[in-house]
């Protein structure tokens, strides 16, 4: 049985991932620090549920509660790790421009850190689609090749820790992968989200804030698919560096998202002007993903959308949003 690594396995997709990869047979260990940038009640019960997968499967689930910034926690992971999936970082465009420093601490030295000790392993790197920047209208969708022009301090640290793989990866010769991942939504969404945060409104009867007139557009991508694209990548890897967007390649404005949760529960809508950092729209290109990965997203809005109200409901009932 191969060991592998979840850095970040609290988080939202960090958790989806460490149980797809319990259920494939996988030994895995996880890192978290239960980071406060949002409720680590959210995250303790993410850890739960991991640890019932690898109950119900009879799997193995090693966490290690400790930072990547720290080594002595990063050396309680042993060094024969076949796959690093590093996932872990604070997130939040917004917040970056408050409080920009703890972005490139956590995620490009703890990145560093990660590799200095995985050199030899193979690694997928979560990167951000927010690496591109506001891309006009006209040059949607997106590929990899395109020049990075972020905006925002976390898009920066997105695109600094990219270039520390390329690095790593021609010093050290280590198999690196960095996927692109686009607007990740489903179970488990962090607050600071838009599906999660527009539902928890709907659910407690405040209003969903829009920002802007809400025909900005993204490329939601549920995480079902994301967790797919690094099951893929893993199983794909080849020498060198490597890079992949994994998006849905379906543009929904926001008041369409909206709409489609109104649809299943009530809501009501005020618009107030978006903030600096933002970008306009996402689309991505993800014809390198399907052809050199074999990467096709599946799930359908409307059934991701039923998916993240019924998680929601579900953690009110057992009190994490409080
Ligand atoms: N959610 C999205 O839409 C999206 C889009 C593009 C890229 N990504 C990337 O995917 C990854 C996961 O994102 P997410 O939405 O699941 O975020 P998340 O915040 O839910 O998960 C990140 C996890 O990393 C942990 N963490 C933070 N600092 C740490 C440290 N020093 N040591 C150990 N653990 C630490 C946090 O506690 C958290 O559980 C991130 O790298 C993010 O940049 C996410």
């Amino acid at each position: 049985m191969k060991n592998v690594l979840v850095t970040g396995c609290a988080g939202f997709i960090g958790s989806h991932l460490a149980e797809a990869l319990i259920k494939e047979g996988y030994n895995v260990w996880g890192i978290d620090n239960f980071h406060p940038y949002y409720s680590p009640i959210i995250k303790r019960d993410n850890i739960e549920e991991i640890k019932k997968t690898a109950e119900e499967h009879n799997g193995t689930f090693n966490f290690i509660e400790g930072s990547i910034l720290n080594d002595k926690d990063i050396d309680k992971i042993p060094n024969e790790i076949d796959t690093v999936f590093h996932l872990a970082a604070i997130a939040g465009v917004r917040n970056s421009i408050r409080n920009p420093v703890p972005y490139f601490q956590i995620n490009v030295e703890g990145t560093v850190r990660l590799l200095k000790k995985f050199k030899d392993s193979k690694f997928i790197y979560a990167s951000s689609s927010s690496v591109y920047g506001d891309v006009p209208e006209e040059d949607l969708p997106v590929s990899e090749d395109r020049k990075l022009t972020p905006i925002c301090p976390y898009a920066l640290s997105k695109k600094n820790a990219e270039e520390v793989c390329e690095m790593f990866s021609e010093i050290y010769g280590t198999q690196i992968t960095a996927l692109r991942f686009y607007t990740v939504y489903g179970p488990r969404q962090r607050p600071d989200e838009a599906f999660t945060k527009f539902i928890r409104a709907s659910l407690k009867g405040e209003p969903i804030t829009i920002y802007g007139d809400g025909e900005q557009t993204r490329d939601f991508t549920y995480v079902g698919d994301i967790v797919k694209g690094n099951l893929l990548a893993a199983k794909k890897l080849k020498s060198g560096f490597h890079l992949y967007n994994l998006g849905s390649c379906r543009r929904v404005s926001v008041n369409d998202m909206v709409k489609n949760i109104s649809d299943l529960i009530d809501t009501e809508i005020t618009n107030i002007p978006p903030p600096k950092g933002d970008v306009r729209n996402t689309h991505a290109n993800i014809s390198k993903a399907k052809k050199e990965l074999g990467f096709e997203p599946t799930m359908p809005l409307k059934e991701g959308t039923k998916a993240c109200i019924e998680w929601c409901k579900k953690s009110h009932k057992k009190g994490l949003f409080d």
